[in-house]
């Protein structure tokens, strides 16, 4: 079957699931990455590899992290970046995500970075533009629905082969809402790909995909036996808005039983670090304590995601 990611000489075409991508491309995407995060350091923070490109940010959700981000990257690679309002769009008088697409197009779009409450929108735009031989055009997930959400999966791997140097004997632990979580998914497809030896989930059995132990992970359901001598932990956001029905007792209840607090968090080995991809429910995932305490690599996650998301694109648009 056709992989709608690579070329012919296996080359990324698109972004849109780690899944299936080979160690090689994970590892040069992180090592594309590397330089880009001294561009920050310039008195003139910009590089010509998109000069002359038109990159559209189209996001049918929320996003504080990754829109902003993908433009500040697009950006420092001198693309010109149309934001689309959707909530201003025609899309609210019924156009159709194809048609949105084509009148694009029509402007010139050179790649599109999108972000949809439907799990596919991606790959739909991709086949798409396929399909009626618009091949020249890239398309970056991110974000769709609860299926992936490769570049936070990137810059994830990126935080970490930077303050743990390799992924060769770690343990990580992903803890929280797995079932809903695009965000779990990217990063256990990566974590398994680059050869994490272990890769633990900790979660409420209501908050787990049934099938989750065939993704190559470790199923704990008790914080203080999935945390034991563990590198990163990584820290989910409780999805409410992806879930139907009650799945859960009170936040307050979540927060006693799978909060992250300093007491949990000191079963991890001394120099393990905190992630969480952001936006946080302090006090329901996470304490205050440790999001803003010294083991927390929080922020320097969402700056790195600028030099990913720049190699990601550059990378694309080099192809
Ligand atoms: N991590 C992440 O996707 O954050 P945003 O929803 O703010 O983009």
């Amino acid at each position: 079957m056709r992989n709608p990611q690579l070329n012919e000489h296996g080359e990324l075409q698109h972004l849109l699931s780690l899944d299936g991508l080979p160690k090689s491309v994970l590892t040069a995407i992180l090592d594309t990455a590397e330089p880009f995060t001294e561009v920050a350091e310039r008195e003139v923070k910009k590089l010509p590899l998109l000069r002359g490109k038109s990159v559209f940010n189209v996001f049918f959700e929320n996003s504080t992290r990754t829109r902003t981000t993908f433009e500040i990257a697009a950006k420092r690679l001198s693309a010109d970046v149309i934001n689309l309002n959707v909530a201003t769009s025609s899309t609210k008088k019924g156009e159709t995500l194809l048609d949105t697409v084509d009148n694009l197009c029509a402007m010139q779009a050179d790649m599109f970075v999108v972000r949809h409450e439907s799990s596919g929108a991606p790959y739909l735009i991709a086949e798409h533009l396929h399909n009626t031989g618009r091949h020249h055009i890239r398309v970056v997930n991110a974000g769709d629905g609860r299926h992936a959400h490769p570049t936070q999966g990137l810059l994830d791997m990126f935080t970490i082969r930077h303050y743990k140097k390799d992924f060769h004997n770690l343990t990580v632990a992903i803890v929280g809402d797995v079932l809903h979580s695009r965000v779990a998914r990217s990063q256990i497809a990566a974590l398994t790909t680059l050869g994490v030896p272990e890769v633990r989930v900790i979660a409420p059995r209501t908050l787990l995909p049934t099938d989750v132990e065939r993704m190559g992970v470790r199923v704990f359901n008790d914080m203080h036996e999935g945390l034991k001598d563990v590198d990163v932990v990584m820290m989910l956001r409780l999805q409410n808005e992806r879930m139907n029905g009650a799945l859960l007792p009170s936040p307050q209840e979540f927060f006693k039983v799978w909060g992250l607090t300093m007491e949990k968090l000191a079963r991890a080995r001394p120099d393990a670090i905190v992630m969480h991809p952001g936006p946080m429910n302090r006090g329901v995932e996470i304490d205050s304590a440790v999001a803003d305490g010294g083991q927390a690599v929080i922020l320097p996650q969402v700056t790195f995601g600028i030099a990913v998301r720049m190699a990601v694109m550059s990378m694309l648009a080099g192809s």
